[in-house]
């Protein structure tokens, strides 16, 4: 019956956190390929987590981009603002993602749907390496980049490899690269295979992945069996506090290694 069902899910939750090194899963029940439901219902946890997570006060809260995140920017709502001042900034700048997914936008939308304030990072997307570099000293961009690192809490997803970097663009030798090196994930930027080993890095500014550690709320957010793989190899790398929200589709593929 249906209260078999959940005790199942949450016993599911407690042996993927143990295995994936982490402090706490959400596993809601579906597959995120097939069902744009299933996203809208992480999102509902999302929401939920950052509510218990969050104290009151201010909190500065680093978001990434993708198409998971700005679904979930839909989710949030105005009651979590209401005993706390929210600053929405997105966690890294130019991964080259087409504008309605950017962090960027995903960061201005969670202001807006809590009634909150943001701060864009204006660094255009696909720039050359020699053309960033000038960038980063510009006063401006170091006042955002020192509130991203050093941000409170952050919201982000985990993608494959492979179809993250064909959707940023990325060239046929990179691409070339990243198959030959076996990449299966890819999260902030940075590439992982299956062990878990960074195999490349989008050299962009924000956060890194060293900031992590000292974040008080980390939320990890994706599903899908198709991203099995993909999860469970960054998860090598997720600070212990980090709470993923998933959902049967990538949680039963995950636990049955
Ligand atoms: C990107 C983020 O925008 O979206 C990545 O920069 C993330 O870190 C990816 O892995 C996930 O995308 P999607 O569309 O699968 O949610």
């Amino acid at each position: 019956g249906v209260m078999d069902q959940l005790a199942g899910i949450r016993q599911q939750e407690k042996e993927l956190a143990s295995l994936l090194g982490i402090e706490r899963c959400f596993i809601v029940s579906g597959n995120a390929d097939e069902q744009s439901k299933v996203v809208v219902a992480m999102g509902k946890l999302v929401n939920e987590s950052l509510e218990a997570l969050l104290p009151d006060g201010k909190n500065v809260i680093a978001v990434m981009g993708g198409t998971t995140m700005a679904l979930i920017a839909d989710c949030l709502t105005p009651h979590l603002a209401e005993k706390r001042e929210l600053l929405f900034v997105p966690a890294r700048g130019g991964l080259g993602e087409a504008v309605e997914i950017q962090a960027n936008s995903v960061s201005a939308k969670m202001a807006l749907r809590t009634g909150s304030k943001h701060r864009a990072l204006y660094v255009p997307e696909q720039l050359s390496e020699e053309a960033y570099a000038p960038l980063l000293k510009e006063p401006s961009i170091q006042k955002v980049v020192k509130l991203i690192r050093g941000s409170d809490a952050v919201i982000h997803s985990v993608g494959s490899a492979i179809s993250m970097a064909k959707r940023r663009g990325m060239s046929p030798e990179v691409l070339a690269m990243l198959r030959k090196a076996h990449a299966v994930g890819e999260a902030f930027g940075y590439f992982f295979d299956e062990s878990g080993k960074i195999v490349y890095k989008i050299p962009r500014i924000g956060l890194q992945l060293e900031d992590l550690t000292k974040m008080e709320c980390v939320i990890a957010v994706a599903g899908g069996s198709s991203k099995a793989k993909a999860i469970a190899a960054y998860m090598k790398h997720a600070p212990r506090q980090t709470c993923l929200v998933t959902d049967t589709g990538a949680a039963k593929m995950i636990l049955k290694k």
